[in-house]
């Protein structure tokens, strides 16, 4: 008992000391010449479904959720948000250049197709953002429209 108590101690004042080690949740400044929604004037309905699914990691416009400030959550929301937004930044998109744009429209497709995005510990915390079967069939047709017509 005595060892669950110390450790017990330790693991609390570690918890606490680790609050102090916050993360940057300031957004980059959005440009929206070059978003993704502006470039190619996205009707609303397939904007919304972008901004809900795919926007607090893919772009400048994060809302970071109430469990984003509780260390060491924070730390790997953080990380998520980092990672997807150096893969993929629908905010800067009009500074891509062609070939990068092209990969990007087919990589989203699948990732629509396959399930991978929205990431699922993503899902489980924004329910809104579960994309149905008939919601990502209208994004999928939307990106490979564009694929399709060449003018990216
Ligand atoms: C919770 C954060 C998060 C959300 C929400 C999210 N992504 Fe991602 N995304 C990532 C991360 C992290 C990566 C980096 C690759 C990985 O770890 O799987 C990524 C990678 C990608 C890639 C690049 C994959 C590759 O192979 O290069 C595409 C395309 C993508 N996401 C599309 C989307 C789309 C479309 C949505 C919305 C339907 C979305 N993502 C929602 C975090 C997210």
């Amino acid at each position: 008992m005595k060892t669950f108590l110390n450790i017990l101690y330790w693991f609390l004042i570690v918890f606490a000391l680790i609050q102090f080690i916050p993360i940057n949740r300031t957004n980059k400044p959005v440009d929206s010449k070059v978003d993704f929604v502006n470039v190619y004037q996205t009707p609303a309905k397939i904007e919304k479904l972008l901004k809900i699914a795919c926007y607090d990691c893919h772009s400048n416009e994060t809302v970071y959720p109430k469990y984003a400030y509780v260390a060491p959550i924070s730390w790997s929301i953080k990380n998520h948000i980092n990672k997807g937004k150096g893969y993929l930044n629908f905010s800067e998109w009009g500074t891509f250049n062609r070939d990068l744009k092209k990969s990007m429209l087919d990589k989203t497709v699948n990732s629509l197709q396959v399930y991978s995005m929205p990431m699922p510990g993503y899902i489980a915390q924004h329910p809104e953002a579960n994309l149905s079967k008939a919601e990502r069939i209208l994004l999928t047709k939307y990106f490979e429209d564009i694929v399709k017509t060449g003018n990216y």
